[in-house]
């Protein structure tokens, strides 16, 4: 889908320009629905005064990327990557950081703070939370700003963590706050466009980067830039963990694969790499097809529930999972917008597919698998998938916030289905 006003692409462009993030075509009817909320809340009436002011405006550029980016994430997102921070990382980092030297720990574009601090209350678990510093960095300042609150709702908690939320949250009515000795954190704002700030650096790199989540809405050129200043922020035998389904990262960073029960986790070899010297394998096609990547995802990202659905014999105990059962759903959509951005039609109208499969009421999973069947060709597929969409959109009052599109309204979704028709009725049989 092309802008609907060139304005709209000049100004993406400047949000590429600085934050390297990309806008594909399945995204722009979002983006442009959250450049004119920022436009609205900049008191501005024409894109293009707009877009003058924010060339010269760095902060009213900042203003912008935090209403364009997408800032999903819940506490314990892939419990899997979890357990193997806790049972392989840890130990290994604790044993090279002998004695009293501390750990430390980057949650490199952590949105509200959910990642952060589960990592803090693992830390705190292994009795390591006491000799860790943990920064948590992300480009939105909105998004640092309820990090620092600490104080979620029970969205937040989407996986079944209920235990945690027990042991490390004080309740107030309808909302839970961190406990004071989970809080050891240091929230900023950073671009991960820049190299990471000298202060945060110092003492030698990071021993473990989670950057999950986050280079999925690069383009290639700068999930380059990104993975390298990443690399030159580890410290030597340090761990970068990435989400399975973000994009591979470049041969030439020299960094270890290692397969865990999690996927792969990445590791800056403890030696200095000389680059000329054979570079490790690669971990994608050597290790994890991409298929299988797909299914790693889907069984580790979203905890038990998952699991529920990789074994077919379970489908009633996923049925029955209620409330569970539809946050998954939108978890699966993402993952399709996700696979969609990657040029990957048939992988995201499989993850439709899943979000369908546990939610056939989501109107944004009918969508986003009508663009996946256009992408493959099945036309008419995509036709019965967008009225379905179109169908359970009509329910709503346009200004209605739909779930799992990311905020955006019933309107603007309508939009995207009649767009969408428009490239359907365009496309060859
Ligand atoms: C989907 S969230 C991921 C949150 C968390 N890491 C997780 O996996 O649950 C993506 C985050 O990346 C942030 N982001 C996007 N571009 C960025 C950039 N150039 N620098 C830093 N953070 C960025 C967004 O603001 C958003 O909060």
């Amino acid at each position: 889908m092309s802008w609907s006003e060139p304005e709209f692409g000049a100004i993406a462009g400047l949000l590429t320009a600085e934050f390297g993030v990309a806008f594909p075509p399945a995204r722009r009817v979002f983006a442009e629905a959250a450049i004119r909320r920022a436009l609205g809340l900049a008191r501005e009436h024409s894109l293009a005064s707009y877009r003058e002011r924010l060339a010269a405006e760095p902060a009213l550029l900042r203003a912008l990327i935090a209403e364009v980016t997408i800032g999903e994430t819940y506490f314990f997102r892939d419990a899997a990557q979890f357990e193997a921070i806790r049972t392989i990382v840890l130990p290994d980092i604790v044993q090279r950081r002998s004695g009293d030297a501390r750990l430390r720990i980057w949650s490199a574009g952590c949105s509200t703070g959910e990642e952060a601090y589960s990592l803090m209350m693992l830390l705190h678990d292994c009795g390591f939370s006491q000799r860790t510093m943990l920064f948590a960095t992300d480009v939105s300042s909105t998004s640092i700003e309820v990090a620092r609150r600490g104080q979620y709702g029970a969205w937040s908690f989407r996986r079944d963590v209920a235990d945690w939320r027990e042991r490390c949250f004080v309740r107030t009515g309808k909302r839970w706050t961190i406990a004071p000795e989970h809080r050891r954190i240091a929230f900023m704002v950073h671009n991960l466009m820049q190299p990471a700030p000298a202060g945060i650096v110092a003492g030698g790199g990071f021993d473990l980067i989670v950057c999950r989540n986050v280079l999925l809405y690069f383009d290639r050129k700068t999930v380059e830039r990104a993975a390298h200043l990443l690399v030159d922020a580890l410290a030597p035998g340090g761990w970068l963990l990435m989400s399975p389904t973000d994009p591979p990262l470049p041969n030439e960073l020299g960094l270890e694969s290692v397969l865990t029960p999690a996927g792969i986790i990445f590791r800056r070899p403890a030696e200095t790499v000389v680059v000329a010297q054979p570079l490790p394998p690669r971990a994608e096609p050597v290790a994890v097809p991409r298929q299988a990547r797909d299914d790693i995802g889907s069984h580790h990202d979203m905890g038990a529930a998952h699991h529920d659905i990789g074994a077919r014999g379970d489908v009633h105990a996923v049925r029955r999972a209620g409330s569970r059962v539809r946050v998954d759903a939108e978890a699966y959509v993402e993952r399709a917008l996700g696979f969609l951005d990657a040029s990957q039609p048939h992988q995201a109208a499989a993850s439709a597919r899943r979000a369908l499969f546990l939610d056939r009421s989501l109107a944004v999973a009918h969508l986003t698998l009508a663009r996946a069947l256009r992408l493959t060709g099945s036309r008419s597929a995509a036709q019965r998938a967008l009225r379905r969409g179109a169908a359970l959109l009509e329910a709503h009052a346009p200004d209605d916030a739909v779930r799992g599109a990311g905020g955006a309204s019933a309107g603007t979704l309508s939009a995207v289905a009649a767009a969408e028709f428009e490239l359907l009725v365009g496309a060859p049989s």
